[in-house]
């Protein structure tokens, strides 16, 4: 199946209740949320207290994007949050297995996550231990970015390597409606979308949730 995920990036935050309480009763049941630290990328967003209080009051589950440096010492706060899905990026450590063990062991689903410039070959000695692969298509933590074209090629080499094992794939960055069919069609089945769900008084929601089949 595959669902659509919006990024609370992206959403009002003045809000931020009545925004997820809105697209839980609209279908969406997985909320995006990008742990940014000012170091691994530019912008600081939502550390692991406000993701706590996210996590209190919304309906949803939360896919926790980590795009922070010194993964290790964040990771036993931003499972203390709760979030269901943990995704870590393959550069911010020399110790993304250990990362992802701690994942696992606290019974939560794991994503390693791999920027635009990074071989997908490398995640396969991973592919046994994650149960989710998030592929970047835009440079993380920048907004308003395009989606970069060669993902859908990257989307395609990643499926393939992971074959028949239960491993989703995920892409986050730039994508539209139009972009979200190309991106399932060539093997994603989780789509991050955050300023194009949002924007137009969120006009385009009914199109993006006809995608989840
Ligand atoms: C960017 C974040 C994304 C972002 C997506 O670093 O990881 O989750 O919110 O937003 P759009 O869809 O607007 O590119
Ligand atoms: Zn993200």
């Amino acid at each position: 199946m595959n669902q659509i995920l919006p990024s609370v990036f992206a959403a009002d935050l003045m809000n931020l209740k009545e925004e997820c309480d809105f697209l839980y009763e609209k279908g969406f049941k997985v909320l995006h949320v990008d742990m940014m630290d000012g170091n691994f990328v530019p912008h600081i967003a939502f550390g692991s207290a406000q993701i706590k209080s996210i996590k209190k009051q919304v309906k949803m589950k939360l896919d926790v994007h980590m795009m922070v440096s010194a993964l290790e010492q964040k990771i036993s706060s931003v499972l203390e949050t709760g979030a269901e899905m943990i995704s870590v990026h393959y550069e911010s450590t020399p110790h993304v297995r250990y990362v992802i063990d701690q994942i696992k062991q606290h019974g939560r689903k794991a994503g390693v996550v791999i920027n635009p410039g990074t071989d997908t070959s490398l995640l396969k000695p991973l592919l046994n231990t994650i149960d989710y692969i998030l592929i970047m298509s835009i440079n993380p933590g920048r907004p308003g970015q395009s989606f970069i074209e060669e993902t859908i090629d990257r989307i395609r080499e990643v499926k393939a390597m992971v074959g028949d094992r239960d491993i989703q794939i995920e892409v986050d960055g730039g994508i539209d409606e139009q972009i979200a069919i190309r991106c399932i069609e060539a093997g994603a089945s989780m789509i991050v979308i955050g300023s194009y769900l949002f924007t137009d008084n969120k006009a385009h929601l009914k199109n993006l949730k006809r995608l989840e089949k």
